[in-house]
């Protein structure tokens, strides 16, 4: 039987096995889909041991997807922008092909909810992993500006400076804020411990919408502050995990399955 995995350290909490069978079940696919823990360096290992007991493809999550990214013998644009990996398929040739769906789950997520980001303006706060992860994908979409804000100024800097090819972007502190945005997106790793960036420079217009990286069962402080604005939609990353998840299965298998009905499912569980 093809056989897929997640590598990650930890992994016990990840929802891809439950998504992939999902997929599978919905798709008439045959396939195997299991969490691997891989020790802290041990992860090139453990994917050279998977790939010899008859893996196909994999996901990567934390902390793993740079190394993933050096591991590869080809990669996506979308990937190399990103720094990061999360998928792995091994191409017929025998080559580890690289790619980055995280971004293309944000956008396909946002997409879903009728949210606009061409001509957007957009704010993003956060400089890290994560929010590299996604830029290439939402500068596909032609937002109209991008201004990243992270509490390290000097690196929301260097990543604008990073994809100024990409479309019109810069970047700032999180105390530097200012201005009325369409579209914000947390990408921070607070939101979750209940940190929320001082919001007050900044405004979310009419019809605004706001999307936290993150989840919890509860909405998270971000979240919160969106619906404290008004806008339209305020939503968090349980829609971006199975959309990222649909993207690989499709790279996979060839096949783009349904995500909402595995989006309901996830949702009820945690509910
Ligand atoms: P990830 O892979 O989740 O992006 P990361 O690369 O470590 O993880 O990046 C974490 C991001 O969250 C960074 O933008 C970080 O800001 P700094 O670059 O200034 O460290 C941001 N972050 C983490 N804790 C934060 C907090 N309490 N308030 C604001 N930003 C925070």
């Amino acid at each position: 039987m093809d056989q897929y995995a997640v590598f990650g350290n930890p992994i016990h909490h990840s929802k891809s096995p439950f998504i992939h069978q999902r997929f599978a079940r919905q798709t008439q696919q045959t396939l195997e889909y299991r969490a691997i823990l891989a020790a802290e360096d041990g992860f090139a290992d453990a994917v050279v041991a998977f790939r010899q007991a008859g893996g196909c493809g994999a996901n990567v999550t934390l902390p793993f997807k740079e190394q993933a990214f050096a591991l590869c013998d080809r990669l996506t644009e979308r990937a190399r922008c990103a720094g990061a990996v999360n998928t792995l398929y091994w191409q017929a040739d025998g080559g580890l092909l690289g790619d980055n769906t995280d971004g293309q789950g944000l956008v396909a997520d946002l997409h879903r909810s009728g949210i606009t980001i061409e001509g957007a303006r957009v704010l993003i706060l956060g400089a890290g992993g994560a929010v590299r992860g996604v830029l290439h994908p939402i500068f596909a979409c032609s937002p109209r500006r991008v201004v990243i804000a992270n509490r390290t100024a000097d690196k929301a800097v260097a990543l604008a400076r990073d994809f100024a090819e990409l479309g019109v972007v810069s970047g700032c502190g999180l105390d530097e804020m200012s201005g009325e945005y369409d579209l914000i997106i947390n990408g921070t790793s607070a939101s979750l411990s209940g940190a929320l960036p001082a919001m007050e420079g900044v405004r979310l217009s009419h019809e605004g919408s706001t999307y936290d990286m993150a989840y919890g069962k509860e909405a998270t402080p971000f979240q919160r502050w969106g619906q404290a604005q008004g806008g339209k939609h305020h939503l968090a990353g349980l829609g971006m995990l199975v959309a990222q998840a649909a993207e690989s299965f499709s790279l996979w298998r060839g096949v783009k399955p349904e995500v909402v009905p595995v989006l309901e499912e996830l949702a009820e569980q945690m509910g």
